[in-house]
């Protein structure tokens, strides 16, 4: 690895245990200039820290506040779609916690996509992304949208004409890279950096568990966490301070599934139905619910729950196993006070904060 990234990287992880117990990123002056990238960092809490570790890195591609500046710029462009209509932040709305609030994405030909566009939150510390978990790092996954023919519909060398010719996209990449020729490595190179500044540990619910703010919940909201967190189960798959648990689960949804799930790309029979656990932070922001947007509402999702939950489906989880002995049975007040709980996990700063909006 190249010395000044690893030296970058000992900065970032220095930095974030210094700082733990702050949120807000650290702004630091523009400018690469002769000494190259600024390294920039994380400020995460300190609890998440403990108990997650801090974010993966992908190796060569450390965090600089100009590399995260032309992430951004690169994320609200729609220069990347064929007929540059379409940005990433078109289907990953900040207000949504950058997800999509239609049922399917729609492509730059209006033709439709058959999964929900999932919301980028707390990327960092995973290492599966899609619903089926086929792409393993964010620099990866960033360059399926640009090619997807229900997405962006583009090619990467129209891409990187487009910017090669764009004199401050040059000059960016020069701040950010130390080389004015572009090319599709360096910029979802750059989109990975912006979308692991995207971490948001805000909530309510943190207040109260984490910061000892013992009137941060309502007592339903209260109900609906112990419930979350003992006999309803959710914190089985939900499991860590991301309340995801970056593993590839069938949660009961079909008897047949339609969309068969981590199968498609790994061939394997014992994939069938299996799909990212996901993150149920701002989760009241980012319905409809489930990769085919079966449900509208969380009071949906907790009826399934509650009441649906197809105990035949092919790979049932593991976790799984409290409802196939019967052990979760939520009433309808117990239903209300879970869906309570869910709302009490919405970060109103991350879902406005004005840095990670179009530049
Ligand atoms: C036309 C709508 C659309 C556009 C444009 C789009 N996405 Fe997505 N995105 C989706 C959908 C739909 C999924 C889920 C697809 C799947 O699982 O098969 C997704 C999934 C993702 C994920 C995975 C999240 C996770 O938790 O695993 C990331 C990250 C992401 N997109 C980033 C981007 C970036 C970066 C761009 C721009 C280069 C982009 N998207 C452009 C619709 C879109
Ligand atoms: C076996 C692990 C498991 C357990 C236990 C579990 N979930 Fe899930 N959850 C998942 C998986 C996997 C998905 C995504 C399924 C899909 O779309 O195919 C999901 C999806 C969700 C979603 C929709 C997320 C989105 O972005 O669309 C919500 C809300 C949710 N779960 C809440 C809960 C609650 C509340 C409980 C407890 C009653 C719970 N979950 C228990 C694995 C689990």
């Amino acid at each position: 690895m190249d010395p000044r990234a690893t030296l970058g990287l000992t900065v970032l992880f220095i930095v974030l245990l210094a700082t733990a117990g702050c949120r807000k990123e650290e702004e630091t002056p523009q400018g690469g200039g002769p000494t190259g990238p600024t390294p920039a960092f994380l400020n995460v809490p300190g609890w998440v820290i403990d108990s997650i570790g801090p974010p993966y890195q992908t190796p060569g591609n450390p965090l600089t506040v100009e590399g995260i500046a032309l992430g951004r710029r690169l994320f609200h462009d729609p220069l990347l779609s064929d007929d540059q209509t379409i940005s990433c932040a078109t289907c990953h709305e900040q207000d949504h916690a950058f997800s999509d609030p239609r049922p399917f994405s729609i492509g730059t030909d209006g033709s439709v996509g058959r999964r929900n566009a999932m919301a980028i939150v707390n990327l960092a510390w995973d290492q599966h992304f899609f619903w089926d978990g086929r792409r393993h790092s964010l620099e990866q996954q960033a360059h399926d949208p640009v090619v997807d023919m229900a997405e962006m519909r583009n090619t990467w060398p129209v891409v990187v004409q487009r910017l090669q010719q764009d004199p401050t996209y040059v000059s960016m990449f020069m701040d950010a890279f130390g080389t004015e020729t572009v090319d599709s490595i360096l910029v979802v190179s750059a989109i990975a950096q912006f979308e692991r500044t995207l971490v948001s540990f805000g909530s309510p619910f943190d207040r109260y568990r984490y910061g000892g703010d013992t009137l941060a919940l309502t007592p339903a909201e209260k109900r609906g966490m112990d419930l979350f967190f003992r006999d309803a189960h959710c914190v089985d798959c939900h499991r860590d301070v991301t309340l995801a648990d970056h593993g590839l689960r069938n949660n009961g949804l079909d008897l047949l599934p339609l969309d068969s799930g981590a199968y498609e790309y790994t061939g394997n029979p014992s994939d069938i139905g299996r799909f990212k656990v996901p993150t149920l932070r701002n989760i009241a922001v980012t319905g409809p619910y489930m990769h085919d947007s079966r449900f509208e509402t969380l009071e949906e999702v907790v009826s399934f729950y509650a009441n649906d939950v197809e105990l035949n489906s092919p790979n049932l989880d593991q976790h799984m196993f409290p409802w196939m002995i019967g052990q979760v049975d939520l009433d309808p007040s117990e239903q209300a006070d879970l869906v309570a709980f869910l709302h009490a996990l919405t970060d109103p700063v991350f879902l406005t904060d004005p840095s990670f909006g179009a530049p």
